[in-house]
Parts: C-alpha cells; structure tokens; sequence
C-alpha cells in the first residue's frame, strides 16, 4: 500500500492519475452525448432510454459515486500538479516554447474552471430541478419522470441554451489538448503516431463540441419540439 501512496504524491503518479481519471470522465461524456442525441428520435424514444437508466438502481448510484470520485481525483490532482510544477519552476520561462506550454495549461484551467461551474449549474439545472422545480414534476402516460418535455422546455430558453453552447466551448478546449496529452502521459506517443495523437484531440473534441451543441441549437430552431424530435 506504501508504494501506492508514494506514487500518487509523485509528479509522475499524479500525472497518471489525471490521465486515467480524465479517460473515464472522456468516456461518460461520450455515453452521456449517445444518450442525450436520442433526443432527436422524439419522446418516446428518449424517455424509454432515461427510465431504463433510472431502473438501474443501485448499479446507477455506483456509476455516480465511481464519476464523482474520479471528478475529485481528476481536479484535486491537477492542482496538485500545477502547483508542484510551479514549485519546480521559481524562475518564469524565458523560450517561446515554454511560454507556449504555459498557455496550454492555463487554458487547461480555463476550461477546466468553466466545464466544473458548468457541471455545477447543469446538476441544479436538471437533476435537482433548482431553476425550475416544475421540471421534476413532468411526468409521461406511464407515470415515468418526462425528461425530454424537460429538457426541451429547459432550452427553449435562449439564454439557457446560449450559456450551455459557451460551456461547450469550454468543453473542447479542454478536451482539444487533455485527450492528446493523455496519450503522452500513458506513454503512447510513438514517433511513427505523434501526428494521430496530436490530432486525436482536437478531432474528438471537435464532434464532442458538435454533437452537444446540435441539442440546444435544434430545439432553438424548432427541429426538436415538444410535439416530437426531426
Ligand atoms: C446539450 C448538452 C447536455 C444535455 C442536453 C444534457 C442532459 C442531461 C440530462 C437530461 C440529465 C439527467 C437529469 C435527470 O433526469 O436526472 C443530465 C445529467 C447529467 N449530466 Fe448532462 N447534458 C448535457 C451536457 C453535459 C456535459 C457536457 C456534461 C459533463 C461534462 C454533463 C454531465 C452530467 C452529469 C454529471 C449528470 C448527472 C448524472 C446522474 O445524475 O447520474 N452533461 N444531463
């Protein structure tokens, strides 16, 4: 167990630790965007998918403690980290280069910093029904929570959905440059594939970005409604 402690309070162990973390947190952002895109199949569909989730029971509750604690690891550690690299580092960069690594992080916190207050409002938003306590009360024919009447109703908002399609910039700037420095971290970064790694970054975060967005902007426009999804 000693050796465990010691790697974790290593640079080195948080490192890996914020990479395997942020690989989990990558891969329920991915579920949760399959999920959320069943919207556009309409209400039937969406809700069938929401009840199934919630019939889970306690294998739900485990997924949401196992996410939480991989939330706090994943931000307690790169703190951490950025503190232990300040320490090392009393004198500023002088190079461009460092200069442009420092830019990277910083927009690392940046959209780290936005996607947490984000997932803080989007928690308050929809799970405990704080900005509108209706939201919980909408129920289908089946007596199920209607969690897509209440996710249309949510962005038919436009401040609403505009403040969720900034989160999701903050989203793929962070994805843009954690996903590739992921790899690098867990030691993937063969010559031959460094310009698939740098790249896969970016391109994920891209279609993460753009399938997000497509829900606000769709119910904006009407394609997705409270009669039923395109
Ligand atoms: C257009 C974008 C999004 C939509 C439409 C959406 C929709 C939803 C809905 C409907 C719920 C379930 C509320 C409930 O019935 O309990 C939910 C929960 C959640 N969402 Fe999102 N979401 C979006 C983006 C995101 C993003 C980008 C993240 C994380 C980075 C995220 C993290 C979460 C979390 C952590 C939960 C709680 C899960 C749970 O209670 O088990 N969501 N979302």
């Amino acid at each position: 167990m000693d050796w465990v402690v010691k790697f974790a309070r290593s640079s080195i162990g948080a490192k890996a630790v914020v990479a395997l973390t942020g690989a989990g947190l990558v891969g329920f952002v991915v579920a949760h965007l399959l999920g959320n895109l069943q919207l556009f199949a309409g209400p039937e569909q969406f809700n069938n998918y929401a009840h199934g989730l919630k019939s889970l029971g306690p294998l739900l509750w485990a997924a949401r403690l196992g996410l939480l604690g991989m939330f706090v690891l994943h931000i307690g550690m790169a703190i951490r980290l950025q503190s232990m690299n300040k320490a090392a580092r009393p004198v500023s960069y002088q190079s461009k280069k460092a200069q442009a690594s420092t830019l990277a992080s910083r927009s690392m916190l940046l959209g780290g910093v936005t996607l947490l207050l984000f997932v803080l409002f989007h928690l308050a938003h929809y799970t405990l029904g704080v900005v509108d306590p209706q939201f919980l009360e909408y129920k289908t024919a089946e007596g199920w929570h209607d969690a897509y009447k209440m996710t249309v109703i949510g962005f038919q908002s436009a401040p609403v959905a505009g403040l969720y399609i900034a989160a999701m910039a903050g989203l793929a700037m962070h994805l843009g440059h954690g996903v590739s420095s992921m790899f690098q971290t867990l030691g993937l970064n063969h010559p031959r594939y460094r310009p698939l790694i740098r790249g896969i970054g970016p391109a994920l975060a891209a279609l993460i970005f753009l399938g997000f967005v497509s829900i606000p902007i769709a119910v904006q426009l009407g394609i997705i409604s409270l009669q039923g999804g395109a």
